[in-house]
């Protein structure tokens, strides 16, 4: 354990800059206003996404449909992470309380080994699966949407990708933080794809930007179907294109990916029904985790943001986020304690050592162990429909414009989301996680993903949908959303404005947004030994939620830190 926590201190340092999650400056921080539909909406990164959703809500789609053409407008308005070339998740609620979830994360190529990050002295070179064709993973969004259409669509595939098809043709327009993340990337872009691409360039706020290689690849897509991108002339492009770049997906890679329903987690917080992502992902069971240790904790009574209300979700958090570390990977590879790790019992004995008085360290701390054997730069939105079903959705191409390789042919940038394996036990990823054997490298495995779109319901009914990008700190952003509404009666869009703050176990340390926090309470903790971190204009999330009001409206929660935006009607 002390060999592990030095070495996780040693590289965490030299570990590659969170790009993905630096936004403007906080001092600029503009608060969106409360929005407010009658029965149906919308809430994703961009405007444009979220008003391409709600027309096809308008046309009589349900969420699903309107799922499926507003990831696809993500693709084309939002690169940064919205995509056809990485993977993601989503939970639902239809109007009847059905209750499910999809897994469409990217797979290890079937060439991949376990040592294959590691260099001549046994290290991890995380430039290699962080950046370039060995970073990618066999994309799962376009299965994805595939797999929603065939259970829940109601309007024809073609005519759901038609309006991204119209806007990738037409150009979507620059915001500013778009125009600046650009700007940061224009060295890596030219590194990694050795030429210009669509991408290159200067970019002002208001410029257009058209992708017609993308439009063409979506209008195959819409002739063709799913074959076109796993067994047909785009896979074949997208195979030649990543070999030709020396990377190791091949035809067998596309052809053998499925996307899969999985066994949605659900747990109870109070009088919340919680309704979350399964592993692949650890967003379920960690938030579950969390909830669960701290359920007897009066927290209102501690109060919003108060010391003793960060150290009571530190503590849950360091506890829980060392189980993940240890316990989770793909369920199709490894089996894994869920019902003894949302246990009651569970969740209870792990807080007995936590007090008021001083911060437990991470060091203490390792996974917990069970006497019982066991039964056996992403973005999000959320869709309630005007039928009353419900999708929380989360994507990613994993860091900023994913591997930064863009196949200029077909119009899309491919993920790095190798990089959410552990290369190696202790050694972190690029959101400074840890993992161990569960969550190793194996061809065809799907690595370990921090996701947490989350639906949850209230007296049995849709009470809200959120979730969000952020790496890591998914999981501790989509809690304490929830707890800003459900403990501090706050309304969503409040919830979703409201400082936060994280922690992960590795590194021990509580980060801090770097407005919105006293400096009394940072040096309270720390005189109970925390350590604490405010980086320069660090942000942790951007929360994407929809809340469903006492009288039946729809409240969005729309997040400032990013180009977020709700539509609805
Ligand atoms: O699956 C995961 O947990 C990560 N690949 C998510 C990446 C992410 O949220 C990047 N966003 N800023």
């Amino acid at each position: 354990m002390k060999l592990i926590f030095k070495l996780f201190s040693i590289l965490y340092i030299f570990s590659f800059a969170w790009s993905c999650q630096k936004g403007d400056a906080q001092s600029t921080r503009q608060i969106n206003k409360t929005i407010i539909a009658d029965s149906a909406m919308v809430v994703s990164a961009r405007q444009e996404a979220s008003e391409i959703g709600l027309s096809i809500l308008k046309k009589g789609g349900n969420a699903f449909d309107a799922m499926i053409a507003t990831e696809m407008a993500l693709a084309v308005c939002f690169p940064f992470a919205g995509n056809l070339g990485g993977g993601g998740f989503m939970v639902y609620r239809t109007s009847e309380g059905e209750t499910g979830a999809l897994d469409y994360r990217e797979k290890a190529p079937l060439s991949a080994t376990k040592t294959m990050y590691l260099d001549d002295t046994g290290k991890p070179n995380s430039q290699l699966s962080r950046i370039g064709s060995l970073a990618i993973g066999v994309p799962g969004t376009v299965a994805g949407m595939f797999k929603v259409h065939e259970k829940f669509g109601s309007i024809p595939m073609s005519d759901l990708l038609q309006p991204s098809i119209e806007l990738a043709k037409s150009g979507f327009a620059v915001t500013s933080k778009q125009a600046k993340m650009l700007d940061q990337m224009q060295s890596l872009f030219m590194e990694v794809n050795k030429d210009s691409i669509l991408f290159s360039g200067q970019f002002r706020k208001g410029d257009s930007i058209k992708n017609l290689a993308l439009a063409n690849t979506l209008e195959k897509i819409a002739l063709n179907g799913l074959s076109e991108f796993y067994d047909g002339k785009t896979g074949q492009t997208l195979v030649d294109f990543i070999s030709s770049r020396g990377g190791i997906l091949n035809v067998k890679d596309l052809k053998n990916y499925e996307a899969v329903w999985r066994e949605h987690i659900e747990i109870s917080y109070k009088n919340l029904n919680v309704i979350s992502m399964p592993p692949p992902s650890s967003g379920g069971i960690v938030l579950g985790q969390i909830l669960k240790m701290i359920e007897d904790f009066d927290l209102k009574a501690l109060g919003h943001n108060s010391t003793k209300y960060v150290q009571t979700l530190a503590e849950a958090e360091r506890r829980a986020y060392a189980d993940r570390s240890f316990y989770l990977g793909d369920p199709d590879f490894i089996d894994i304690p869920v019902d003894s790790l949302l246990s009651e019992h569970y969740s209870k004995l792990r807080m007995q050592d936590f007090s008021f008085e001083a911060a437990t360290t991470s060091e203490e701390i390792e996974h917990g162990k069970f006497s019982v054997a066991e039964s056996d730069e992403t973005t999000h939105y959320s869709i309630v429909d005007q039928f009353g079903n419900a999708i929380a959705a989360t994507t990613t191409l994993n860091g900023a414009y994913g591997s930064k390789l863009f196949c200029s042919e077909l119009g899309i940038f491919l993920n790095n989301e190798m990089d959410d394996f552990s290369a190696k036990p202790g050694y972190p990823n690029m959101f400074g996680l840890v993992g161990a054997e569960a969550n190793s490298i194996a061809p065809g495995k799907r690595m370990l993903s921090s996701m947490t779109p989350t639906i949850l319901e209230k007296d049995d009914k849709l009470w809200m949908s959120l979730g969000t990008p952020g790496g890591s700190t998914i999981i501790t952003s989509v809690l304490q959303t929830i707890l800003n509404v459900y403990e501090f009666d706050m309304s969503m869009q409040e919830a979703v404005n409201a400082p936060r703050f994280h922690h992960q176990w590795l590194p021990d340390e509580i980060t801090f947004e770097t407005i919105g926090f006293e400096s009394q309470l940072l040096d309270s903790l720390k005189r109970k030994n925390y350590r604490v971190i405010q980086k320069e204009s660090k942000i942790l999330g951007k929360v994407d939620a929809i809340l469903v009001l006492p009288d039946g409206k729809l409240e969005a929660g729309a997040d400032w830190r990013g180009d977020d935006t709700a539509a609805g009607f």
